[in-house]
């Protein structure tokens, strides 16, 4: 499947404004894994992997970044700079995670547990997998 942007639906009144983020409704998954990157920086690039099986939805609650997905055929870049918009990103397609705003505060939302066999590190390897693929 193709990344896409969620609107993730901002309640906002006078005191300021809230959202809230259900697994298997708001993000098309159950959710196993929350984490957050910070102390970015504009110089300090991420990223730069797939995973296998891995579904995630990528949230720049704070500042902005762009992530670049990469299908081995195709890439493409959004911009991140809002509190209520994610990025869903399936399994095997390549990402980078460019010019993080300094201070910017990216969270992540992960189907799956942290688990090394299931990335791919590198570039040629992705592609290797996914042609093989088909
Ligand atoms: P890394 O995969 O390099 O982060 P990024 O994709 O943002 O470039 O992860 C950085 C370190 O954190 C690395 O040692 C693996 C570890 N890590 C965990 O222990 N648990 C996790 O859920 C994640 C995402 C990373």
């Amino acid at each position: 499947m193709e990344p896409f942007l969620i609107d993730l639906k901002e309640k906002r009144d006078e005191r300021g404004a809230l959202v809230a983020i259900e697994g298997g409704d708001t993000v098309p998954f159950q959710i196993a894994r929350v984490y957050y990157l910070y102390d970015t920086s504009p110089e300090r690039d991420r990223g730069f992997h797939a995973h296998r099986e891995l579904e995630q939805v990528l949230v720049c609650v704070h500042g902005s970044c762009e992530i670049v997905v990469d299908d081995g055929r195709f890439r493409r870049s959004f911009d991140l700079a809002r509190p209520d918009c994610g990025l869903y990103i399936g399994p095997n397609i390549w990402r980078e995670m460019l010019r993080f705003s300094q201070g910017a505060v990216l969270l992540v939302m992960a189907s799956m547990h942290y688990t090394e066999s299931d990335y791919i590190r590198s570039y040629n390897d992705f592609l290797a997998e996914v042609r093989a693929r088909g």
